[in-house]
């Protein structure tokens, strides 16, 4: 299978195409480096041992698009790119709107043009806002609270609406919870620029010393210990979820449209993250309480049964895997891939 990847060279991207090529399909990359850099790419081929197609482009161009889809025949496409700082949203919102859905849009134009009608597209638990009740299933509703948010939930309307209006479309929407870890090999992972808005970023360039101490936004909240409850998803298997997601789309007899949540179902707090991290790396992470930080939920994790039971898929790693390989990745790699600039 020939797969487009757009935002392929970012965090999630570069670990699903390197899993992609390790099963044998094709991959093309098409991403701005927008968030990203060709090094991770580079670092994919090595660990594949294969050079990897990469088309720098952006979404919003469509001259450039229409060249991609006329220079090539994908069977389907994998769509990671787009924008996702929530705070920036709320200082940005028309470049939210426009990279995120116009960008999607025109995604979507040059796929039925060339008529490709399989798509994965990169949701997130975001869509949920606060949600009512825990764990959150699919049912639960959308209420996302800010412009990266409405922008996810505006484009899973607008698949939903094309899968209405066209039945051969196959579309499966992932609503991701919160992705961390990186490839066991260490030399892939998430390489945020500047001071990281996430939680397990932040905590590893404490460890580095690189950041001298972790404000944990609030230990106030409704939770066991005070302090923010999330479902941290390692990387590895998030992307797994994305080779589960495509082959169950291929083997739909018709169109289908599909939104799943891809989480572990278990939410560990922001202490209980600091601590598994302090025993993986063997000594104590600096941190001090601060107030909460505006737009943050008490809590939020996954019920991911219905991805087990149609994808068969179900996370693998636990919070020690997910410290393990975060800490290798950025002990290796201290700067992220700047180191190689
Ligand atoms: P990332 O920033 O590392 O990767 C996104 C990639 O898309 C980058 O390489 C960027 O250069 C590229 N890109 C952005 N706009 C583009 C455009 N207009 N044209 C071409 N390329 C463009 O982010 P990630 O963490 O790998 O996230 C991938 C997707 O998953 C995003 O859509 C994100 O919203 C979604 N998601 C991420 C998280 C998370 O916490 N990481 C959680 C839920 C959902
Ligand atoms: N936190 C801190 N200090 C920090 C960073 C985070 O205490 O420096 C806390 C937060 O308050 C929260 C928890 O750590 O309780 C997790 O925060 P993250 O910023 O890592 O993750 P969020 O759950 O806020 O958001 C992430 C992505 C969103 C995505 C969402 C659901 O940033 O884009 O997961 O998938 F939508």
């Amino acid at each position: 299978m020939h797969i487009l990847v757009t935002g392929g060279a970012g965090y999630i991207g570069s670990h699903t195409t390197l899993q992609l090529l390790e099963r044998g399909d094709t991959v093309t990359v098409f991403d701005n480096l927008n968030n990203s850099s060709t090094i991770s790419l580079e670092r994919v081929s090595q660990l594949i041992d294969k050079p990897i197609n990469f088309i720098q482009g952006d979404l919003i161009d469509t001259n450039e698009l229409h060249k991609l889809f006329s220079q090539f025949q994908f069977d389907s496409v994998v769509h990671f790119a787009g924008l996702k700082a929530v705070g920036e949203s709320v200082a940005q919102p028309l470049r939210y709107y426009q990279n995120n859905v116009s960008g999607t849009l025109n995604l979507l134009q040059e796929m039925q043009k060339a008529n490709i009608k399989t798509l994965i597209f990169s949701s997130s638990a975001t869509v949920y806002g606060d949600p009512q009740a825990l764990p959150v299933t699919e049912e639960a509703p959308v209420k996302p609270t800010n412009p990266y948010g409405q922008s996810k939930a505006m484009i899973e309307k607008i698949l939903s609406d094309l899968c209405d209006s066209d039945s051969e479309w196959r579309i499966a929407c992932l609503r991701y919870f919160n992705p961390v870890g990186a490839h066991p090999s260490g030399y892939i992972g998430e390489d945020p620029s500047g001071i990281p808005n996430n939680l397990m970023p932040f905590v590893s360039q404490v460890a580095t010393g690189l950041r001298e101490c972790l404000s944990v936004f609030g230990n106030d909240y409704d939770t066991p210990d005070g302090t923010g409850v999330r479902d941290y998803i390692h990387v590895m298997d998030l992307a797994q979820g994305h080779l589960a997601a495509l082959d169950y789309l291929a083997n739909q007899p018709s169109g289908k449209l599909l939104t799943i949540n891809l989480g572990t179902g278990r939410g560990y707090s922001v202490l209980e993250m600091i601590e598994a991290f302090e025993k993986t790396i063997g000594k104590p992470i600096s941190y001090r309480i601060v107030g909460r930080r505006s737009g943050d939920v008490a809590s939020c994790y996954a019920d991911p049964s219905l991805a087990e039971k149609l994808l068969d898929w179900k996370a693998a790693r636990g919070i020690e895997d997910m410290c393990i390989d975060t800490w290798r990745w950025q002990s290796n790699n201290p700067r992220g891939y700047r180191e190689q600039q």
